[in-house]
This record gives C-alpha cells, structure tokens and sequence, in this order.
C-alpha cells in the first residue's frame, strides 16, 4: 500500500476556557487519506468535524497525537517547513465571502498571493496568469474585474479555490465548502471539486453532514458523533450497507442534491461557464 499523504492518529482536542469545564472536542480519532482521494467527514453538529480540520492543519493549540502529511510531523512543526505546509495543505471554508479581501478584485487577489509567494515575476505575469487560474476553475476573463461582493456564491467559492491552487495546494481541507450555496450551485461546484481531483491529482479532506454530496465527492467515508468516529470505511459500502443506526438517520435526512447534479450531467457544460 502506497504510504497516505495525511496521517492522523489518535487525534484529541480538548478546549480549556477559564472558568469553563474542559469541553473534550475530539476524543482519539485515527484516519489516513490516500493521495488523490476524497475522505469525506459526516457527523452531526457539533461533532467535532471543524475541530479535526483545524487540527489537521495545526491549528489547534490543546491537539495532541499525531498528524503526519507527506511523511512529517505537523504538530510541534517548526516555522520553515509550517510555511511550505501551509502552502501545500489550504483550508476552503463554508462562506467565501468571508475568506475574501472585499477590497480586492478577484484577479487582484489572485496575483497578489502569486507575488506574495514569488510565483510571478511581474505584475504583468501575475495578471495573466491570475486569468489562467481563473479559467481553471471556470471563470472567464471578465471575473478578474469583479470585486467579491459583485460575484454570486458560487463564483466566490470558485476564486477561493483558484487561490488555494494558484499557490501550490495539494490537501485541500474543506469545511462544508458547498452548503451556504442553493443545491443547484451546490451540484455545479461539487463538479468542479471532483474535476479538481480527477484531472489535477488534488487530495480531499471533505467536511459536511450531507451525504448526498458524500456519495458524489468521498471516495473513503468516516462518520463521526461527539468527538468519535463511529464507523468508517469505503463510501459505497458505507452508504449501501451502513452499520450503525446513527449513519442511517443521518442517510434518511440528507437532502437531494443529486437530483440536481443528475440534472447538471445532463446539460454539460455548465460547470465551466461560471453560471452560479
Ligand atoms: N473554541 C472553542 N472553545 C470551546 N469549545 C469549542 C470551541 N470550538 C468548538 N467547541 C466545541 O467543540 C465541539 C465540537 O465543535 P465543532 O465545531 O468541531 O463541531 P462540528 O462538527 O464542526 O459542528 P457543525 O456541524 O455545527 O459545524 C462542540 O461541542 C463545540 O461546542
Ligand atoms: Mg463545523
């Protein structure tokens, strides 16, 4: 077996607020995510989901166990090689609005973060190649000069993950990326997701209590309650012959969005012409 590109093993956060009782928000939780793959995370809320993410990119200070990508440690990591990460690992988040710079056109954004990390020579180079990135996550030209507010949902979820690319990401770490968005938006950046994965090698840590968009982006499952992992295993035998009753109630209530992206496969093409 091929050695996975994140590791996590007995992974526990405990929050300590002064004055408060210690809340135990994940409570030795184990994982591997093959590279190239999809590891979707479901579980109600409150489970501990953002926390693991947070967790995974070493962001929570109470974490203890072990997290490994590509062979090394994340907790404790020291400042040089926590640079190199942070570009490699990236965090997609549920409002891209709020991720955004709103002073900022989407192609200013772009090629300020190719400059800020030395992957344009000049700002000419930065522009255009701000335009490429654009295009990789189907936008035209023209969404260079929109500034986030003047952009739908989705196409601010789309210049999110253009940033997140553009640098050099490899584990993108996505904390309900989809579910602020209307279920018709929802299929179309979900394609993109998958497109991403397919076609550029990009590793999913997926978060979200859907399984619907489950079943359409996770290629490994891990199904999660208060701070646990209850069961976890492939997707299709997870969704097919689930074993607990807790993942077959979260299976009766997901709603259905492949109804939608059942629609979206049939009139092709949408996912590149940036009409969400
Ligand atoms: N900064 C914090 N301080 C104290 N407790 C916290 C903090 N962040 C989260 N928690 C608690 O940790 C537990 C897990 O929270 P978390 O946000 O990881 O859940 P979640 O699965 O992402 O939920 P949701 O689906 O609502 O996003 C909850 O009990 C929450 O109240
Ligand atoms: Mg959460």
């Amino acid at each position: 077996m091929t050695v996975p590109l994140l590791r996590v093993e007995d992974l526990r956060v405990t929050y300590r607020a002064p004055g408060r009782r210690r809340v135990a928000a994940v409570k030795g939780v184990s994982f591997a995510v093959r590279r190239g793959s999809c590891l979707g995370v479901v579980g109600e809320s409150g489970s501990g989901k953002s926390t693991l993410a947070r967790a995974a990119l070493g962001l929570e200070e109470g974490a203890r166990g072990r997290v490994v990508f590509d062979g090394q440690e994340v907790l404790g990591m020291g400042r040089t090689a926590r640079l190199a990460f942070r570009r490699r690992v990236q965090m997609v988040f549920q409002d891209p609005l709020g991720s955004l710079n709103p002073r900022l056109k989407a192609g200013a954004a772009l090629a300020e973060v190719l400059r800020v990390h030395g992957l344009a020579r000049s700002r000419a180079a930065a522009a255009r190649s701000a335009v490429d990135w654009l295009g990789t996550v189907g936008l035209g030209a023209e969404y260079a000069d929109r500034f986030p507010h003047e952009l739908s949902g989705g196409q601010r979820q789309r210049v999110n993950l253009a940033r997140a690319l553009c640098v050099g990401a490899e584990l993108l770490i996505a904390d309900e990326p989809v579910s602020a968005l209307d279920v018709s938006v929802q299929a179309h950046i979900l394609t993109l997701l998958k497109r991403l994965q397919v076609e550029r090698g990009i590793t999913w840590l997926l978060i979200g209590h859907d399984l619907a968009v489950m079943r359409h982006m996770a290629d490994e499952l891990m199904v999660m309650r208060a701070g646990k992992v209850v069961e976890q295993g492939a997707a299709d035998d997870l969704l097919s012959r689930p074993h607990h009753d807790y993942t077959r109630e979260l299976l009766a209530a997901s709603p259905r969005v492949e109804e939608a992206l059942a629609r979206r496969e049939e009139s092709d093409g949408l996912a590149r012409s940036g009409t969400d």
